[in-house]
Formats: structure tokens, C-alpha cells, sequence
């Protein structure tokens, strides 16, 4: 008789102690989800200017009557918002870009000035037939090729950018035709051009 109450004793104890385990695993778990959920959403916000895929902005650089098809090149500075990770830095000079327009062609080419060899800023003397990098002396033809191939220090030709025109109504309520470029900023020291984001 006093054997069989122990048991029962034992198995109450053992129930009870399991049935205690749970709640408390359940309280802990809920506590811990309690606590993460804001911890990982602050972080996720923290982080988030990371995260974030830089897109590249859409620049409105001239007139389109500001560059005549005579095949001259002219440089243009960008300037636009600059954003880093956490900071939004407004009207920043960027870059630059050389526009060329071709006789008879409606649209100029678009050149970046960065120098795909080590980034350097490509010059261009007026009346000069090629553009030069004044760092390690590549040229390019105006076109924008190297100007004898694979034996530039340049790995690639200088990068185009997307050229669209829009027109507009100018002050005189005549139509203006305006240059917008897509200036991509490419990696340098690549025979590809590949964006730096
Ligand atoms: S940076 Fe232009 S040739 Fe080296």
C-alpha cells in the first residue's frame, strides 16, 4: 500500500515537472521573439542604406544647340545628389563627360571621363584629334576607342553613357531640345565595363 502511494507520488512529480519544463521553454521562447523582433527590424533599418542597390541618376547636362555636329568634343561637368551609405550630399559634382556629335547625326555620343585604366580624369585639347590620359599616357580616338588597341595601358575603350534627348518649352515658348545622360560609373582596371553598382 505504501509502495503504490510512492508511485503515484513519483509519476505526480515527474508530470508535474515536465508539464513545468514547457511552460517555462514556452515563456523563454516567447520572451526571446518578444525581444528580437524589434532588435532585427532596427537593424534591418540600420542597414538598409546598404542594402540598397545605387541606381544611376538620370542628368540633365545641355542643350542640345549647345553642341554643334562638328564632331568636336565638349566636356560637361555632373553634377547631381550624392548619396553614401547614411548621408544624401545635394548638388555634387560627380563627374564629367564628354559629349560629341558626328556631322549630320541627330544625337551627340556620350563619353565618361574617367579613365577605364585607373580612373584618372581623361583630357582633350581643342583641335587635338584623339583625347588623352595625362596618368599613363593612354588615347583614345574620338569615338572613344583606344587609339592603337591592346597596346594602350587601358584595358577598354572610354565608356559610353545612355544619351536621350527631351524636348521642352523654352522661356520664348519655342521648343529646346535638351541632352540627359545616364551616368553609370564604371569599375576600372577591367578589359569589360562593369558597373560599380
Ligand atoms: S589612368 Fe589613364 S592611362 Fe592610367
Amino acid at each position: 500500500m505504501k509502495e503504490a502511494k510512492t508511485a503515484r507520488t513519483e509519476i505526480k512529480t515527474v508530470s508535474w515537472n515536465r508539464r513545468t519544463f514547457f511552460e517555462m521553454l514556452a515563456a523563454v521562447v516567447a520572451g526571446g521573439v518578444a525581444i528580437a523582433t524589434p532588435l532585427v527590424a532596427g537593424v534591418v533599418t540600420f542597414l538598409s542604406p546598404l542594402l540598397k542597390k545605387n541606381t544611376s541618376p538620370k542628368v540633365r547636362v545641355a542643350l542640345l544647340s549647345q553642341i554643334p555636329d562638328d564632331g568636336m568634343p565638349r566636356s560637361f561637368p555632373i553634377v547631381a545628389d550624392h548619396v553614401d551609405a547614411w548621408t544624401k550630399y545635394p548638388e555634387q559634382r560627380i563627374g564629367s563627360v564628354y559629349l560629341v556629335r558626328n556631322k549630320g547625326e541627330a544625337e551627340p555620343i556620350a563619353l565618361t571621363a574617367k579613365c577605364p585604366h585607373a580612373g584618372c580624369f581623361i583630357g582633350y585639347k581643342p583641335g587635338d584629334d584623339l583625347f588623352r590620359c595625362p596618368c599613363h599616357t593612354s588615347a583614345f580616338k574620338l569615338d572613344g576607342s583606344r587609339e592603337r588597341g591592346d597596346a594602350e595601358v587601358a584595358p577598354r575603350g572610354m565608356d559610353r553613357l545612355p544619351v536621350e534627348l527631351r524636348s521642352v518649352a523654352s522661356a520664348d515658348d519655342n521648343e529646346a531640345v535638351e541632352v540627359w545622360i545616364e551616368f553609370i560609373d564604371f569599375q576600372t582596371g577591367h578589359k569589360e565595363a562593369i558597373r560599380t553598382a
